[in-house]
């Protein structure tokens, strides 16, 4: 029998359950054995209890579940030969020849280098006496698939990552809840919202909220955004708005690359010889990420935990390392690094500010 084990790495997003319970059952309707690695890479360098075979109902439930229930850690060991070379053997040990991975795009990275190396760590374990020749037979080739988990929906060749649909949600409500307040007392709201160098969460919630204005990293407004700010705001407030939304991504920058930050945002709307408007800061931080999934995460984490399953058993040692992805709403396989290294691409693009270029290279969803 195949033997499939999936682990969570990075930051935990909504859907990543989904995601461990569709492997499972998946796994066990093609009559393979499932296994969980729990906390990320740390598991499979530490191997013991940290990788466990999973029975069809011990993922009972876990569909709606928020973060992750096998834990996620950022393993420094990993990043070492050492560190891979204990994970290999856990491996090995267990029997495993199958690793599906939700996590980022460094996660997902870390995995395509420990799929190149795998001949040689074996080798180097037979060499070492850690594992005999005949151990390593059946495990001359390991297949890796990866499925990006992220509230970010910052990588390239797929239309979302899982969780950015439900931190989206997250925030919109939590807007609505700030815009109940700001329009009583006529106040202005600076929120910012995570997204590390990716503007699209707060881009979609402005879009999904009616805010006044939205800052990005990827297209960030002209030189004289203050006045620019300002003006809008005016504006609005003329047409007879109570309340003033503005949203700032966490990587927000200006044309120069100097960071904007909800401080520089609240004193320019605040100033008493301009708008002198009542204003508050609310960083959202960490509600954006908890929280069960909504439906389309579910969903999207279903689908594409199922696509995996189906991807490493049909992968030869000729296919190069694939995620899942949705694009144009078809579940489809991308080539890992090639939309790693668009990834990169674009926050090359925005460091050299060439923010067409930035915008290009993101999702569609951004395009004017
Ligand atoms: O990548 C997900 C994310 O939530 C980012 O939006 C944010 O910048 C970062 O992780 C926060 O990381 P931590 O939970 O380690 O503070």
């Amino acid at each position: 029998k195949k033997k499939i084990a999936v682990m969570t790495s990075g930051g935990d997003s909504p859907g990543m359950n989904a995601v461990v319970r569709a492997v499972v059952r998946m796994a066990h309707h093609m009559d393979c054995d499932a296994y969980c690695v729990y906390e990320g890479y740390e598991g499979l360098v530490q191997g013991g209890n940290l990788i466990r075979k999973m029975p069809w109902d011990a993922v009972r439930g876990w569909l709606s579940e928020g973060g992750t229930l096998i834990g996620t850690a950022r393993c420094l060991a990993f990043y070492e030969r050492p560190g891979r070379l204990k994970a290999a053997k856990n491996m090995i040990i267990n029997g495993i020849d199958a690793l599906i991975i939700c996590g980022g795009d460094g996660s997902l990275t870390g995995a395509d280098k420990f799929r190149d190396e795998w001949p040689g760590l074996l080798k180097e374990l037979v060499d070492a006496k850690e594992l005999d020749a005949k151990d390593i037979e059946p495990y001359k080739h390991l297949n890796i698939v990866g499925l990006v988990g992220s509230i970010d929906n910052d990588m390239s060749g797929t239309d979302a990552t899982i969780g950015c649909y439900s931190a989206l949600a997250r925030i919109c409500e939590m807007v609505d809840y700030i815009e109940a307040t700001a329009s009583s007392h006529s106040r202005a709201f600076v929120i910012e919202v995570m997204g590390r160098h990716c503007g699209w969460l707060a881009l979609m919630a402005g879009v999904a909220t009616g805010a006044d204005f939205v800052f990005i990293p990827e297209k960030p407004w002209g030189d004289n955004w203050q006045q620019e700010m300002c003006d809008l705001v005016e504006k609005h407030r003329n047409l007879g708005k109570r309340k003033t939304i503005v949203i700032i991504a966490e990587g927000a920058i200006d044309r120069n690359s100097n960071k904007i930050t909800p401080v520089m945002v609240h004193d320019l709307l605040a100033d008493k010889q301009g708008l002198a408007l009542d204003t508050r800061i609310t960083t959202l931080g960490h509600v954006q990420r908890g929280g069960t999934a909504v439906a389309y995460d579910r969903m999207l984490a279903t689908l594409q935990g199922v696509e995996a399953v189906k991807a490493v058993l049909e992968a030869t040692p000729e296919t190069p390392t694939c995620f899942i992805a949705i694009n144009e709403n078809k579940i489809t396989r991308v080539p890992l690094m090639e939309a790693v290294k668009e990834t990169k691409e674009v926050a090359t693009a925005i460091k050299a500010q060439d923010f067409n270029k930035a915008m290009g290279l993101r999702d569609t969803e951004f395009t004017d």
